[in-house]
C-alpha cells in the first residue's frame, strides 16, 4: 500500500481563458496528490477556480470557453495512468461515470428534466455495468434508499421538476455513486449565511 501510486497527481497546473483582447488566469500553478481512500477538500472564495479544478480534473472543462491548461493531471485508475489535459475524449468518458464520478454543483441544471429519476441512474448503471433493465431497476431502488430517501419507488418514478431540492441533491449522490467510482468529485456550495434587513 505504501508504494501505491496516487489516484489523482496535480502538478504545476493551471488555466486560462480568453478575456477581452487577453488572458484571464482562473487556477494558477497548483500541485496536489489524492490517495486512495483519502478526503480532500479544495476550498476557495467564490470565483477562485475551485470549479474549474475539479472540472479539468475530469476533463469536463467545455471547449467552447477556449481554456488553455498547462501542467499536468495524471490519474491513476484500475492500472493505468492517464494523462488527463492531453487524454483523448473516448479514453476519458470511459473513465467517467465508471471510475470517477461528480456530483455538479447545481443539482437543478445536473438532472435531465425529461427523464425520471430512477431512469437516468438505470442509464447510467446500464452504460458502465452492462446491467440488463431490471437488475438495473432493483440496483437503483437499493442506492436510491441508501442514500436516504425514504420511499424510493416513488422517488424512482418522478421526473425532476416534481422532487424537492434536497431530494434531488441525494438523487444526484446516487447517481453518482451508482457505478461505485474509485474516485468521487463533488462540487459544494456553502454560502454565508447573512441578515437581511428590509427598510421600509
Ligand atoms: N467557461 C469559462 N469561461 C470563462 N471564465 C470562466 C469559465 N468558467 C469559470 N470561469 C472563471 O474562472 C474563475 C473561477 O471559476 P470557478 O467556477 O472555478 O469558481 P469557484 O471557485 O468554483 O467559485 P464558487 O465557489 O462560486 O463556485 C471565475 O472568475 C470564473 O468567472
Ligand atoms: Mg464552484
Amino acid at each position: 500500500m505504501q508504494n501505491e501510486q496516487p489516484i489523482v497527481s496535480v502538478k504545476n497546473f493551471g488555466v486560462e481563458f480568453p478575456s477581452g483582447g487577453g488572458r484571464f488566469t482562473a487556477v494558477n500553478n497548483i500541485s496536489f496528490d489524492i490517495n486512495k481512500g483519502e478526503v480532500v477538500a479544495i476550498v476557495g472564495e467564490s470565483g477562485s477556480g475551485n470549479s474549474v479544478t475539479g472540472l479539468s480534473i475530469i476533463q469536463l472543462l467545455s471547449e467552447a470557453s477556449g481554456a488553455s491548461m498547462e501542467g499536468s493531471i495524471v490519474l491513476n485508475i484500475d492500472g493505468q495512468s492517464t494523462e488527463v489535459t492531453t487524454a483523448k475524449k473516448n479514453v476519458m468518458s470511459t473513465i467517467r461515470g465508471k471510475h470517477v464520478s461528480m456530483i455538479f454543483q447545481e443539482p437543478m441544471s445536473s438532472l435531465n428534466p425529461a427523464l425520471r429519476c430512477g431512469e437516468q441512474i438505470a442509464e447510467a448503471i446500464q452504460n458502465h455495468l452492462g446491467l440488463w433493465s431490471s437488475d438495473a431497476r432493483t440496483e437503483v431502488l437499493k442506492i436510491l434508499a441508501n442514500v436516504g430517501l425514504k420511499d424510493p419507488e416513488v422517488i424512482y418514478n418522478k421526473f425532476p421538476s416534481q422532487i424537492s431540492g434536497g431530494q434531488k441533491q441525494r438523487v444526484l449522490i446516487a447517481m453518482a455513486i451508482s457505478c461505485n467510482p474509485d474516485f468521487l468529485l463533488m462540487a459544494i456550495r456553502k454560502l454565508k449565511t447573512f441578515e437581511y434587513k428590509a427598510t421600509l
